[in-house]
């Protein structure tokens, strides 16, 4: 899945602000500002063009999504937290779009508690990358410019 533009957008959904004091055990040590370094750092190595955003709103990351494609991006790279459980406006937003959209997650949610198990937005995205830490991102724009 190559994406014809070099620009992607990472979305972090809701408590995804909290990340480095947020259950370090199971979401890591590393801040927000240090995970988005680490996507910038990734994003200069392929030579395109990122942004990172987060809301805790799922209302402002809809837009973000509707968004995506006349702010010339050519795919979106999203950890929705908790809304990937139940968020079918979301979803919506995902399958209403021609921009691809990769989910991504932190923490491995398919060996974690039942309903972390189940996403309701992946059956409209791209596909989905869990478990890897701060590196599910940076799979996530690999697996969009088709490497
Ligand atoms: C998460 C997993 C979700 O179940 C959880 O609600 C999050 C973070 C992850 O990155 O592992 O907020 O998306």
């Amino acid at each position: 899945m190559a994406t014809k533009a070099r620009a992607i957008l990472v979305l972090h959904g809701a408590n995804l602000n909290l990340l480095g004091t947020r259950e370090p055990e199971v979401y890591g040590r590393s801040s927000l500002a240090e995970v988005d370094r680490a996507i910038q750092r990734h994003a200069k190595s392929r030579r395109i063009r990122v942004e990172c955003r987060q809301s805790n709103s799922e209302g402002q990351l809809i837009d973000w999504v509707q968004g995506a494609d006349r702010e010339g991006f050519g795919g979106i790279v999203m950890n929705p937290g908790a809304f990937t459980h139940y968020s079918i406006a979301l979803r919506d937003a995902v399958s209403a779009i021609r921009v691809p959209v990769v989910e991504v997650h932190l923490s491995n949610v398919h060996g974690r508690e039942e309903f972390r198990r189940h996403s309701v937005i992946a059956p409209a995205a791209r596909g989905q990358i869990s478990g890897f830490g701060a590196t599910s991102y940076l799979l996530g724009i690999d697996a969009l410019l088709g490497r």
